[in-house]
């Protein structure tokens, strides 16, 4: 057993792994500024565990706080969710995306430091492999970035690598591809403000009735269908990989890793997939191309299978039966389940 530190722990992933450390034996901390989660995922986290949620509001920005936190507590290692996401908005808002994503990594740094907190696992992303030309994508491929979002990311893994060099930091970087789904019970999952950016939420608030039809991103592309592959993990394997990238650490492993499935999935196989979630046609119509999109990204998971023992378990099916769950959940208030 040990204690971990969640920043960002009340968001998607975050709670998915909250619910897996707890499960795993650790106990843990979650600090969170409820600025892109809402406060109620705690009291359905509490639902989930069966015990209290030991929970501290306040920002990776707030040193302060962050101080506060490891007096005390006898934090063994952070896993550090708490940033800025979408990539169309680091694109109008550069500057908070470098404020929170990096400036929130170094007020971290400089607090686990003081309080002699050296592991870390670090929330990184496959957009760190910009428009890669080799598949499936191994961790030695080319970085770049095409979004501030990614600068932001990729500038994180390099002063990884580089605090190393002169603090005893153990670092596990996991460069996640497309996170989808929601916990089996539909307590928690995925639960974007407004208009959903990315593909599963979007098909969610179709199902839902809430938008009108999903608009494919261009069948052009040189797959079979034409439509863009991507590698869609399932957040309950994506939650597993933190146990078991946080055992390294407390083994002393330090490692940077794929996390995906290795199987890439086109927009029309994901569309039909959610169709057969819902049992119904799911209205759907063939646009342009969305500016910024990659053709592919699918992982190369061997290094992950073999420095933690990690592979993905769920399928496209298991997959879209969650996400729909979880909407329908979210959308009658979990009443029934009260
Ligand atoms: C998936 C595919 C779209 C919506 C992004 C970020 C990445 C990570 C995950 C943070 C693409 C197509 C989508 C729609 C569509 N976020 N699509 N219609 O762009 O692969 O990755 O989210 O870590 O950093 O870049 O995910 O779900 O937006 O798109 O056709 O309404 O679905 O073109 O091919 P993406 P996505």
């Amino acid at each position: 057993m040990a204690r971990i530190l969640l920043t960002g722990g009340a968001g998607y992933i975050g709670s998915h792994t909250y619910v897996a450390l707890c499960e795993a034996g650790h106990e843990v901390t979650i600090l969170d500024d409820f600025s892109n989660s809402d406060p109620d995922v705690i009291d359905r986290l509490t639902r989930l565990t069966g015990g209290t949620v030991d929970l501290v509001r306040g920002s990776v920005l707030d040193r302060a706080a962050l101080d506060g936190v490891f007096a005390g507590r006898g934090i063994d290692g952070v896993v550090h969710f708490a940033a800025l996401k979408a990539v169309g908005e680091s694109v109008a808002r550069p500057l908070d995306y470098f404020e929170t994503n990096i400036g929130g990594l170094m007020t971290l740094m400089q607090a686990m430091k003081a309080a002699g907190v050296w592991r870390i696992v670090f929330s990184s992303t496959a957009t760190v492999y910009g428009a890669p030309a080799v598949f499936p994508i191994p961790e030695t491929a080319p970085l770049s970035y095409t979004s501030p979002y990614a600068f932001t990311k990729l500038t994180c893994e390099r002063i990884l690598a580089q605090a190393a060099d002169a603090d005893p930091w153990v670092t596990g970087v996991l460069r996640y591809f497309n996170p989808v789904g929601a916990h089996e019970s539909a307590l928690i999952g995925e639960d974007p403000r407004g208009v959903p950016d990315n593909l599963m939420p979007y098909m969610a608030k179709v199902a839902l009735g809430e938008l009108p039809e999903l608009q494919v991103f261009g069948d052009d592309y040189a797959t079979p269908d034409g439509t863009a592959w991507r590698d869609y993990i399932h957040v309950m394997d994506l939650s597993r990989a933190h146990v078991q990238s946080m055992s390294a650490l407390l083994n002393g492993r330090s490692h940077v890793l794929n996390i995906g499935t290795g199987s890439p999935v086109s927009v029309l196989e994901m569309h039909a997939a959610y169709e057969r979630a819902i049992d119904r046609a799911l209205p759907h119509r063939v646009v342009g191309r969305r500016a910024g999109d990659v053709p592919k990204l699918y992982a190369d998971p061997t290094r992950a299978r073999e420095e933690l023992g990690f592979e993905a378990r769920y399928g496209l099916d298991e997959m879209c039966a969650s996400s729909w769950a979880w909407v329908q959940a979210q959308a009658k208030g979990w009443r029934f389940n009260s």
